[in-house]
Protein backbone atom coordinates (compact mmCIF):
# COMPACT_ATOMS: atom_id res chain seq x y z
CA UNK A 1 0.00 0.00 0.00
CA UNK A 2 1.13 3.57 -0.80
CA UNK A 3 -0.29 6.37 0.91
CA UNK A 4 -0.43 9.89 -0.77
CA UNK A 5 -1.60 12.72 1.67
CA UNK A 6 -2.37 15.83 -0.07
CA UNK A 7 -2.14 18.52 2.74
CA UNK A 8 0.70 18.08 5.21
CA UNK A 9 -0.93 19.80 8.33
CA UNK A 10 -1.81 18.78 11.59
CA UNK A 11 -4.55 15.46 11.04
CA UNK A 12 -1.99 14.27 8.10
CA UNK A 13 0.83 14.60 10.66
CA UNK A 14 -1.12 12.49 13.21
CA UNK A 15 -1.83 9.80 10.75
CA UNK A 16 1.03 9.30 8.87
CA UNK A 17 3.20 9.25 12.61
CA UNK A 18 0.69 6.21 13.55
CA UNK A 19 1.31 4.68 10.49
CA UNK A 20 4.63 4.79 10.77
CA UNK A 21 6.04 4.98 14.34
CA UNK A 22 7.44 1.88 15.40
CA UNK A 23 5.78 -0.46 12.66
CA UNK A 24 7.98 -2.67 11.76
CA UNK A 25 6.92 -3.37 7.85
CA UNK A 26 5.35 0.76 7.89
CA UNK A 27 3.47 1.47 4.26
CA UNK A 28 5.16 3.93 1.80
CA UNK A 29 4.26 7.72 2.10
CA UNK A 30 3.89 10.56 -0.17
CA UNK A 31 3.29 14.07 1.13
CA UNK A 32 2.39 17.06 -0.52
CA UNK A 33 5.43 19.79 -0.46
CA UNK A 34 3.01 22.35 1.38
CA UNK A 35 3.25 22.14 4.98
CA UNK A 36 6.71 22.21 4.34
CA UNK A 37 7.83 21.85 7.92
CA UNK A 38 5.64 19.21 8.91
CA UNK A 39 6.86 17.21 5.88
CA UNK A 40 10.08 17.17 6.50
CA UNK A 41 9.69 16.31 10.20
CA UNK A 42 8.00 13.66 8.96
CA UNK A 43 9.95 12.31 6.44
CA UNK A 44 13.19 13.13 8.81
CA UNK A 45 11.96 10.97 11.44
CA UNK A 46 10.15 8.08 9.14
CA UNK A 47 12.12 6.27 6.45
CA UNK A 48 8.94 5.39 4.62
CA UNK A 49 8.06 8.98 4.00
CA UNK A 50 9.19 11.58 1.24
CA UNK A 51 7.80 14.76 0.37
CA UNK A 52 6.83 15.05 -3.24
CA UNK A 53 7.72 18.16 -5.80
CA UNK A 54 4.18 19.12 -5.93
CA UNK A 55 0.86 17.22 -5.08
CA UNK A 56 0.47 16.02 -8.76
CA UNK A 57 3.23 13.60 -7.92
CA UNK A 58 1.83 12.27 -4.50
CA UNK A 59 -1.02 11.23 -7.39
CA UNK A 60 1.16 9.13 -9.24
CA UNK A 61 2.99 7.68 -6.61
CA UNK A 62 -0.26 6.58 -4.50
CA UNK A 63 -2.62 3.52 -4.42
CA UNK A 64 -4.56 5.46 -2.31
CA UNK A 65 -4.97 9.35 -1.77
CA UNK A 66 -5.96 11.20 1.56
CA UNK A 67 -7.26 14.76 0.62
CA UNK A 68 -6.54 16.92 4.31
CA UNK A 69 -6.24 20.46 2.62
CA UNK A 70 -9.09 23.24 4.66
CA UNK A 71 -11.97 22.80 3.14
CA UNK A 72 -12.16 26.06 0.96
CA UNK A 73 -9.09 25.19 -1.03
CA UNK A 74 -10.40 21.38 -1.61
CA UNK A 75 -11.84 22.52 -5.25
CA UNK A 76 -9.10 24.62 -6.33
CA UNK A 77 -6.50 21.95 -5.27
CA UNK A 78 -8.35 19.08 -6.67
CA UNK A 79 -8.96 20.74 -9.84
CA UNK A 80 -5.74 20.83 -10.61
CA UNK A 81 -4.83 17.09 -10.11
CA UNK A 82 -5.96 13.60 -12.31
CA UNK A 83 -6.63 10.24 -10.65
CA UNK A 84 -6.53 7.16 -12.36
CA UNK A 85 -9.84 5.34 -12.19
CA UNK A 86 -8.56 2.41 -9.26
CA UNK A 87 -7.52 5.27 -7.47
CA UNK A 88 -9.32 5.67 -4.04
CA UNK A 89 -9.80 8.99 -2.51
CA UNK A 90 -10.55 9.56 1.31
CA UNK A 91 -11.66 13.06 2.34
CA UNK A 92 -10.44 14.38 5.56
CA UNK A 93 -12.55 17.73 5.16
CA UNK A 94 -15.12 18.46 6.98
CA UNK A 95 -18.80 19.70 5.20
CA UNK A 96 -17.75 18.36 2.01
CA UNK A 97 -20.34 15.75 0.45
CA UNK A 98 -19.82 12.73 -1.76
CA UNK A 99 -21.98 14.58 -4.34
CA UNK A 100 -19.53 17.76 -4.01
CA UNK A 101 -16.44 15.79 -3.71
CA UNK A 102 -17.26 13.93 -7.38
CA UNK A 103 -17.62 16.73 -8.88
CA UNK A 104 -14.29 18.22 -8.09
CA UNK A 105 -12.60 15.03 -8.59
CA UNK A 106 -14.46 13.68 -11.30
CA UNK A 107 -11.08 11.01 -12.47
CA UNK A 108 -11.28 9.74 -8.98
CA UNK A 109 -12.28 6.57 -8.43
CA UNK A 110 -13.80 5.42 -5.44
CA UNK A 111 -14.67 8.06 -3.07
CA UNK A 112 -14.67 7.87 1.23
CA UNK A 113 -15.73 10.47 3.50
CA UNK A 114 -13.81 10.31 7.19
CA UNK A 115 -13.25 11.99 10.68
CA UNK A 116 -9.62 11.13 12.12
CA UNK A 117 -8.90 12.25 15.04
CA UNK A 118 -5.17 13.71 16.51
CA UNK A 119 -5.33 10.28 18.45
CA UNK A 120 -4.40 8.68 15.59
CA UNK A 121 -0.47 9.80 16.11
CA UNK A 122 -0.82 7.16 18.72
CA UNK A 123 -3.29 4.82 17.26
CA UNK A 124 -6.12 5.59 19.21
CA UNK A 125 -8.31 7.87 17.02
CA UNK A 126 -11.76 6.73 16.72
CA UNK A 127 -12.22 7.06 12.73
CA UNK A 128 -15.94 7.62 11.84
CA UNK A 129 -16.11 6.51 7.66
CA UNK A 130 -18.88 6.62 5.30
CA UNK A 131 -19.30 4.97 3.67
CA UNK A 132 -18.31 1.65 4.26
CA UNK A 133 -15.21 1.04 2.68
CA UNK A 134 -12.38 -2.15 2.59
CA UNK A 135 -9.57 0.56 2.13
CA UNK A 136 -10.62 3.44 4.53
CA UNK A 137 -10.83 0.88 7.44
CA UNK A 138 -7.14 -0.78 6.63
CA UNK A 139 -5.95 3.04 6.76
CA UNK A 140 -7.84 4.08 9.64
CA UNK A 141 -7.82 0.63 11.31
CA UNK A 142 -3.97 0.73 11.29
CA UNK A 143 -4.02 4.14 13.30
CA UNK A 144 -6.93 2.88 15.81
CA UNK A 145 -10.43 1.96 15.65
CA UNK A 146 -12.93 2.59 12.87
CA UNK A 147 -16.50 3.23 12.98
CA UNK A 148 -18.72 3.32 9.97
CA UNK A 149 -21.59 6.12 9.96
CA UNK A 150 -24.70 4.63 8.08
CA UNK A 151 -25.96 7.54 5.60
CA UNK A 152 -24.10 10.75 5.22
CA UNK A 153 -26.24 13.16 7.63
CA UNK A 154 -25.24 10.71 10.30
CA UNK A 155 -21.21 11.66 9.35
CA UNK A 156 -22.01 15.34 9.48
CA UNK A 157 -23.18 15.17 12.60
CA UNK A 158 -20.52 13.30 14.32
CA UNK A 159 -18.18 15.95 12.59
CA UNK A 160 -20.25 18.32 14.19
CA UNK A 161 -19.87 16.26 17.60
CA UNK A 162 -16.21 16.49 16.97
CA UNK A 163 -16.41 20.38 16.88
CA UNK A 164 -17.11 20.69 20.54
CA UNK A 165 -13.59 19.49 21.23
CA UNK A 166 -12.28 23.64 21.49
CA UNK A 167 -15.17 24.67 23.57
CA UNK A 168 -14.59 21.26 26.58
CA UNK A 169 -10.97 22.12 26.67
CA UNK A 170 -11.94 25.91 26.97
CA UNK A 171 -13.99 25.11 29.77
CA UNK A 172 -11.54 22.97 31.67
CA UNK A 173 -9.12 26.52 30.89
CA UNK A 174 -12.06 28.01 32.79
CA UNK A 175 -11.79 26.32 35.75
CA UNK A 176 -7.79 26.19 36.09
CA UNK A 177 -8.01 29.84 35.50
CA UNK A 178 -10.89 30.26 38.56
CA UNK A 179 -8.26 27.92 40.37
CA UNK A 180 -5.23 29.78 40.20
CA UNK A 181 -7.57 32.97 41.18
CA UNK A 182 -8.41 30.79 44.12
CA UNK A 183 -4.13 31.31 44.79
CA UNK A 184 -2.90 28.09 42.93
CA UNK A 185 -0.24 28.24 41.28
CA UNK A 186 -1.34 28.61 37.29
CA UNK A 187 1.00 25.24 36.61
CA UNK A 188 -0.35 22.99 39.44
CA UNK A 189 -4.20 24.44 38.18
CA UNK A 190 -4.06 23.25 34.76
CA UNK A 191 -1.73 20.47 36.19
CA UNK A 192 -4.82 19.27 38.44
CA UNK A 193 -7.66 19.71 36.03
CA UNK A 194 -5.27 17.80 33.27
CA UNK A 195 -5.11 15.03 35.81
CA UNK A 196 -9.26 15.20 36.74
CA UNK A 197 -10.12 15.10 32.87
CA UNK A 198 -7.71 12.57 31.77
CA UNK A 199 -8.57 10.46 34.44
CA UNK A 200 -12.45 10.82 33.80
CA UNK A 201 -11.79 10.12 29.76
CA UNK A 202 -10.10 6.91 30.92
CA UNK A 203 -13.24 5.92 32.86
CA UNK A 204 -15.47 6.91 29.95
CA UNK A 205 -13.25 4.69 27.76
CA UNK A 206 -13.33 1.33 29.60
CA UNK A 207 -16.77 1.65 30.71
CA UNK A 208 -19.81 0.60 29.85
CA UNK A 209 -22.48 2.83 31.71
CA UNK A 210 -24.49 5.35 30.06
CA UNK A 211 -23.77 8.74 30.07
CA UNK A 212 -27.01 9.44 31.94
CA UNK A 213 -25.45 6.47 34.11
CA UNK A 214 -22.14 7.98 34.56
CA UNK A 215 -23.75 11.51 35.07
CA UNK A 216 -25.58 9.70 38.13
CA UNK A 217 -22.53 8.34 39.54
CA UNK A 218 -20.61 11.58 39.41
CA UNK A 219 -22.86 12.92 41.94
CA UNK A 220 -24.26 12.55 45.26
CA UNK A 221 -27.63 13.67 46.05
CA UNK A 222 -28.01 16.92 47.70
CA UNK A 223 -23.95 17.31 46.87
CA UNK A 224 -21.57 19.67 44.92
CA UNK A 225 -21.59 17.95 41.80
CA UNK A 226 -25.49 18.11 41.65
CA UNK A 227 -25.22 21.45 42.76
CA UNK A 228 -22.86 22.70 39.47
CA UNK A 229 -25.06 20.86 37.01
CA UNK A 230 -28.60 22.24 38.26
CA UNK A 231 -26.74 25.65 38.26
CA UNK A 232 -25.85 25.29 34.50
CA UNK A 233 -28.58 23.88 33.13
CA UNK A 234 -30.73 26.09 34.95
CA UNK A 235 -28.79 29.11 33.12
CA UNK A 236 -29.50 26.92 29.48
CA UNK A 237 -25.73 25.24 29.64
CA UNK A 238 -27.51 22.11 27.35
CA UNK A 239 -29.81 24.16 25.36
CA UNK A 240 -26.93 26.22 24.47
CA UNK A 241 -25.01 23.54 23.39
CA UNK A 242 -27.75 22.24 21.37
CA UNK A 243 -27.85 25.55 19.83
CA UNK A 244 -24.36 25.33 18.52
CA UNK A 245 -24.22 21.74 17.31
CA UNK A 246 -27.63 22.76 15.17
CA UNK A 247 -26.38 25.64 14.04
CA UNK A 248 -22.62 23.78 13.16
CA UNK A 249 -24.57 20.98 11.08
CA UNK A 250 -26.27 23.52 9.34
CA UNK A 251 -22.95 25.15 8.07
CA UNK A 252 -21.61 21.35 7.23
CA UNK A 253 -24.96 20.60 5.35
CA UNK A 254 -25.01 23.65 3.90
CA UNK A 255 -22.55 24.67 0.27
CA UNK A 256 -18.89 23.89 1.13
CA UNK A 257 -16.69 27.10 1.01
CA UNK A 258 -14.65 28.12 -2.24
CA UNK A 259 -17.70 26.33 -4.39
CA UNK A 260 -18.61 28.76 -6.61
CA UNK A 261 -20.69 26.64 -8.91
N1 LIG B 1 -7.07 18.73 12.68
C1 LIG B 1 -8.00 17.83 12.97
O1 LIG B 1 -8.11 17.36 14.10
C2 LIG B 1 -8.93 17.33 11.88
C3 LIG B 1 -9.78 16.24 12.16
C4 LIG B 1 -10.61 15.74 11.16
C5 LIG B 1 -10.63 16.35 9.92
N2 LIG B 1 -9.82 17.42 9.68
C6 LIG B 1 -9.85 18.01 8.33
O2 LIG B 1 -8.58 17.85 7.76
C7 LIG B 1 -8.27 18.95 6.92
C8 LIG B 1 -6.92 19.49 7.32
O3 LIG B 1 -6.98 19.93 8.66
P1 LIG B 1 -5.64 20.28 9.46
O4 LIG B 1 -6.07 20.59 10.84
O5 LIG B 1 -4.63 19.24 9.22
O6 LIG B 1 -5.24 21.64 8.72
P2 LIG B 1 -3.79 22.33 8.63
O7 LIG B 1 -2.95 21.95 9.79
O8 LIG B 1 -4.04 23.75 8.34
O9 LIG B 1 -3.17 21.63 7.35
C9 LIG B 1 -3.56 21.94 6.05
C10 LIG B 1 -2.34 21.76 5.18
O10 LIG B 1 -2.71 22.00 3.82
C11 LIG B 1 -1.57 22.63 3.20
N3 LIG B 1 -1.94 23.28 1.96
C12 LIG B 1 -2.34 24.56 1.74
N4 LIG B 1 -2.52 24.76 0.42
C13 LIG B 1 -2.22 23.60 -0.20
C14 LIG B 1 -2.21 23.17 -1.55
N5 LIG B 1 -2.57 23.98 -2.55
N6 LIG B 1 -1.83 21.91 -1.83
C15 LIG B 1 -1.48 21.04 -0.83
N7 LIG B 1 -1.46 21.39 0.47
C16 LIG B 1 -1.85 22.65 0.78
C17 LIG B 1 -1.10 23.58 4.26
O11 LIG B 1 0.23 23.98 3.93
P3 LIG B 1 0.82 25.40 4.43
O12 LIG B 1 1.07 25.20 5.89
O13 LIG B 1 2.06 25.51 3.61
O14 LIG B 1 -0.23 26.43 4.12
C18 LIG B 1 -1.19 22.73 5.50
O15 LIG B 1 -0.02 21.99 5.68
C19 LIG B 1 -9.41 19.96 7.06
O16 LIG B 1 -10.23 19.88 5.93
C20 LIG B 1 -10.16 19.50 8.29
O17 LIG B 1 -11.57 19.68 8.15
C21 LIG B 1 -8.96 17.91 10.62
Amino acid sequence: MAYGFVGTGEITAAIVTGLSDGVADPPSVFLSPRGRAVGRGLADRFPNVRVCSDNAEVVEQATTVVLAVRPPIGREVLSELSFRPEQVLISALAGVSLATLRRWAPTAGELARSIPLPQAAQRASLTAIHPDHRIARELFGAVGQVVVADSEPALDAMSAATATFAAQLDALATIADWLAGQGLAPDASAGYLKHLFGALGQTLLHSTDTLATLTTKHMTPGGINEQVLHDLRDAGHGEQLRHALDRVLTRLQGPPPGDHE
